[in-house]
Order: C-alpha cells, then sequence, then structure tokens
C-alpha cells in the first residue's frame, strides 16, 4: 500500500492525543473514524476538535467553510467493528499502558482489514512487543505525535524489530501528508527520543518542589525566562497530562533503571486523579479558565 491508498484513517482513542490526531488527519482531507470504548467520550473528543477548528478560524489560520467540511470528515463511534471496516491505516491513542494497548490490539486484530496498517500513538512503550499481540507485526509501527498535534510539527517514526521499511515509509508519508515533519528514530528503546529528554526535566522539576527547594513559578520562569522554553516544566505537564508523564517514566523507570525514578509528587497528582488542564487541576487551576497556581 502507498500513500494514495490510504483514504479512511481510524483514530482509537478519542482523549487528547487521539481527538488532536483525527483533526489533522482530517484537515489533511482523510475520512476519520474516531472511537472510544464510551459514547460520552467519544463526544467530548468531537466537541474538543470542533473547538480547536473554532480557534484556529479565529486566529486566521482556517477558512470557516473548510472548519465545517473538516468536521464533516470525522464520524464518531463506539463500535470498534464498525470505526475499522473499511479503514486502511489505524492509529491507536489508547491510554499509555502496555496492558491496555495489548488488550486493544487483540481485539482490534479479531475486527480489522486484513491489509490494514496499524499505528500506535505511545509516547514510550515497545513497538515489537506491542506488534506480537497482533499478527501483522510487519504491518505495525510507531507514529508518535506531540501535544497540542494540531500545533506541534513532529511526528517520531518508530520501527518494531519486525517492521518493514514500507510500513515506516508509509507511516512517513502519510505524516508529510498530514503537515508534519517525520523523525525516523533508529531504536526502539523506551521513550524513544523526545520523551528520553523531556520527561526527565519535567520529573527534574517536579524533585526541585518536591524537595522544597524551588516554588513551581520560579522553576517555571526559569524555564521561560532561562531556557528559552515555550512552557515551563510544570505547564506543560498539564497540557500533557500528568497522568501520561508519570505513566512514560514509570515504564523508563522500570526498563532503564533508577535515574528514571518518578518523583512522588507526580505520582500524588496521579492518586488525586489532578491530571492538569483535561481534569480542571494540576498544577495549576484551569476551573476559571485562568491556569491560576494551586494554592
Ligand atoms: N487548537 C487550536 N488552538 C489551540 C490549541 C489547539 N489544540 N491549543 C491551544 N490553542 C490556542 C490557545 O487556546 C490560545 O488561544 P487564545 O490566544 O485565544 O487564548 C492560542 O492557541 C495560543 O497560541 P499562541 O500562538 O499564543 O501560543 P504559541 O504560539 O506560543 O503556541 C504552543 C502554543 C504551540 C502550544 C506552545 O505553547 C508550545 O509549543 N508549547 C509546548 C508544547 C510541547 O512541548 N508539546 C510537546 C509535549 S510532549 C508530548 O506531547 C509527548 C508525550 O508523549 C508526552
Amino acid at each position: 500500500m502507498d500513500i494514495d491508498d490510504v483514504n479512511t484513517i481510524t483514530v482509537l482513542g478519542a482523549g487528547s492525543m487521539g481527538h488532536g490526531i483525527a483533526e489533522v488527519a482530517a484537515l489533511a482531507g482523510f475520512d476519520v473514524r474516531l472511537r472510544d470504548i464510551e459514547r460520552a467520550f467519544v463526544e467530548d473528543g468531537y466537541e474538543q476538535i470542533e473547538w480547536s477548528l473554532d480557534k484556529l478560524v479565529e486566529q486566521g489560520q482556517l477558512e470557516p467553510d473548510d472548519a465545517s467540511t473538516t468536521l464533516d470528515r470525522v464520524s464518531t463511534h463506539v463500535d470498534l467493528e464498525d470505526a475499522v471496516d473499511d479503514a486502511e491505516v489505524v492509529i491507536e491513542a489508547v491510554p499509555e499502558k502496555m496492558a491496555i494497548k495489548k488488550d486493544v490490539y487483540q481485539d482490534l486484530e479479531a475486527v480489522a482489514p486484513e491489509d490494514a496498517v496499524f499505528a500506535t500513538n505511545t509516547s514510550s512503550l515497545s513497538i515489537t512487543e506491542l506488534s506480537s499481540v497482533t499478527d501483522r507485526p510487519e504491518r505495525f509501527c510507531g507514529m508518535h505525535f506531540f501535544n497540542p498535534p494540531v500545533r506541534m510539527d513532529l511526528v517520531e517514526v518508530i520501527s518494531g524489530a519486525e517492521t518493514t521499511e514500507a510500513t515506516a515509509a508509509l507511516i512517513s508519508d502519510l505524516a508529510v501528508a498530514m503537515d508534519k515533519t517525520p523523525v525516523r528514530v533508529r531504536k526502539d528503546s523506551p521513550g524513544f527520543i523526545v520523551n528520553r529528554v523531556l520527561v526527565p526535566l519535567m520529573n527534574e522539576a517536579a524533585w526541585l518542589v518536591h524537595t522544597d527547594e524551588a516554588t513551581i513559578a520560579e522553576v517555571d520562569s526559569t524555564a521561560k525566562y532561562g531556557l528559552g522554553l515555550p512552557m515551563g516544566a510544570f505547564e506543560l505537564a498539564d497540557q500533557v497530562g500528568i497522568d501520561v508523564g508519570y505513566h512514560v517514566l514509570d515504564y523508563m523507570h522500570e526498563a532503564l533503571g533508577d535515574r528514571y525514578r518518578p518523583c512522588p509528587l507526580l505520582e500524588s497528582k496521579v492518586e488525586a486523579d489532578a491530571l492538569g488542564q483535561k481534569t480542571g487541576e494540576g498544577f495549576y487551576d484551569y476551573e476559571d479558565g485562568e491556569g491560576a497556581q494551586v494554592p
């Protein structure tokens, strides 16, 4: 299969990454089937796409007519078979847990078209291990987007042990078709490239606060005004989802050793379900839309 054969893309998981990936796929002209396990989740994802497209119109980056055509390309699904029956590519963006993803792939393998290519938006997990539960490890590839997908240019393309060159090339071409810049990751190692750099930064920021060496405001200010990053480490953790960063770290800790031990401050936020923007509170409070620091 090559990129000209791809018309329909199914995105599994309508959370912060899933709906964003569905949006960029629809903006690129693909028919998109957005699927989650509950109607409320998938409707929420659809509304987020609507919100984002409206923002793009407001910012003058998209014509109102193009926003509504884009939205028309997205259908919402709960039934898995229904969501994948005419897909050439399935992009999976379900929670960052090996066991959850493997369950999804087992169910998917049973209903997906035989020649469909599977791409996982995992942030860190082994592509080889995930692909091993399917009958198509050669047509299985990592396709890692960044949050928010509609604004972030990079996509990591990661081959597993059995991914063919044709599959990796197709996924790279798909990223280009979505107006992204693909970077081929040579090694299927935990965290790939970006998260090996980024997640320790978030963790170290959390340790500084946990050990009372700095405040959240101090750490975020230095990142923005000293390091020139677009957001502070805590602001970014809130945007990405504190649980996402925590699960990536936990996996890297298990696979690579103690230097990636997650800070208890991150763990306590996950336990309290204060996960950042998506739950209304993380390191900052978003209930009033302001993003004020949590006392
Ligand atoms: N769609 C449309 N508009 C959006 C949006 C979206 N998804 N998300 C934010 N916006 C809007 C905001 O609401 C705001 O609108 P407003 O001005 O009306 O309030 C506006 O965009 C902000 O845009 P600006 O032009 O003022 O801001 P910037 O140009 O500075 O860009 C940014 C925003 C691109 C998000 C920038 O802050 C940035 O690059 N942040 C870092 C993001 C990052 O590093 N992401 C990677 C995370 S790691 C990851 O995802 C990997 C995972 O595996 C952990």
